[in-house]
């Protein structure tokens, strides 16, 4: 009796440890279309490549969708859904979703692998197939990436914001944030490491700039030249006018732990960026990857397995879509 008992509650705590984890530890798999559909991930890798020949600036979008598409409803491309004249606006057109690009290169590998595969290959794995290609090419450590993903249906403006973390967020906020998403302090900041390539609008960090706070027209955590190169590059114009710049000014198209040396050094383009070496909760394992450029190589890689299975749908849930803008 005491037995069950005992039994009983280990497994009704099981299932709430189960439940409440959103880095579900499902059925993914590696190799998971070996059989159904075997030229799935060459296809991704091919069209990444003919398309990073064209635009450099590719891989960096790819990684970004990857990571919005996950923490967002999890990764099951809703991010890539289109708005439906009549119906709420879909996550796509959210500020928050920004400057997010990439979605004519998964079309692409959609449509080369529906002609080969059809019904087989859910826009969510191209996506995540997609990610770990571009963090490959761009000098990142190669690893495999599990599939298995299935579609969602519901893409909705209004949950992007809210899930999101935003670039003025201070550690702590930047921890409950990924926290929900089951990643933890050190997946967060391993993961950020990934700023080391592309770029940010002036308009997501200008406010370190020209109005930070009362007593501080700039951001006194800005390394002086560096403030200045910004400023050159983001003169305080308010006429639409928004450049961009790059995240590491000097790799900035290889994905190395350069970003990490930049932090050090004040030279944070984000808040959230330099708020890493800033604050004691996270300064420590800066300079740990600053450090460890291997090691922190390999712990970008699984991160970003462990960001991939983010409250995904497998098995019959979902759908695996026909076109990748819109459901079934
Ligand atoms: C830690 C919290 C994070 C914040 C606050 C944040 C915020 C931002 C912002 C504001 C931009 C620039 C958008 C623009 O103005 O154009 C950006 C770009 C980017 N983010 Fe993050 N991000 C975070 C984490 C991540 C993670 C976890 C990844 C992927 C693993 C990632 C990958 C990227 C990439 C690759 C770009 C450049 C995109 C491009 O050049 O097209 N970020 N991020
Ligand atoms: C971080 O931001 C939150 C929300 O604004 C605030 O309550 C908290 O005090 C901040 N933490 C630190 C260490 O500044
Ligand atoms: C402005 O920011 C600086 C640096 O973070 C801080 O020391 C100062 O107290 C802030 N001032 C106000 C009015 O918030």
């Amino acid at each position: 009796m005491a037995n069950l008992f005992i039994i009983t509650c280990f497994s009704l705590l099981l299932l709430v440890v189960l439940v409440s984890s959103p880095v579900a530890s499902v059925p993914l798999e590696v190799g998971f279309y070996r059989k159904s559909c075997p030229s799935a991930e060459t296809i991704v890798r091919d069209t990444l490549k003919k398309a990073a020949a064209t635009d450099p600036a590719i891989a960096a979008a790819l990684i970004r969708l990857h990571f919005h598409d996950c923490f967002v409803r999890g990764c099951d491309a809703s991010i890539l859904l289109d708005s439906k004249p009549g119906k709420p606006a879909a996550e796509k057109e959210s500020m928050g979703n920004k400057g997010v690009q990439g979605f004519e290169v998964i079309d692409e590998a959609k449509a080369r692998i529906e002609a080969q595969c059809p019904n087989t290959v859910s826009c969510a794995d191209i996506i995540t197939f997609a990610a770990r290609d571009s963090v490959f090419t761009t000098g990142g450590t190669y690893y495999s990436a599990p599939g298995g993903r299935r579609d969602g249906t519901v893409s909705l403006a209004s949950e992007v914001i809210k899930n999101l973390p935003d670039a003025f967020f201070n550690a702590t906020q930047l921890k409950t944030n990924f926290a929900r998403k089951g990643l933890s302090l050190e997946d967060m900041v391993t993961l950020s490491g990934a700023h080391s390539i592309g770029d940010s609008h002036c308009s997501s960090f200008s406010k370190r700039l020209y109005s930070f706070n009362k007593t501080h027209a700039q951001d006194p955590e800005i390394n002086k030249a560096y403030g200045g190169y910004l400023k050159s590059k983001c003169p305080n114009v308010k006429n639409g006018v928004d450049p961009v710049v790059a995240f590491d000014p000097l790799t900035p198209t290889l994905l190395d732990n350069n970003y990490y040396k930049n932090l050090v050094s004040h030279k944070g383009l984000l808040a959230s960026d330099q708020e890493l070496w800033s604050s004691d909760l996270t300064r420590k394992m800066v300079k740990y990857r600053r450090n460890h450029p291997r090691k922190w190589g390999l712990e970008f890689a699984a991160a970003m397995v462990k960001m991939g299975s983010i409250d995904v749908l497998v098995g019959k849930q979902g759908e695996i879509r026909k076109n990748c803008r819109a459901v079934n």
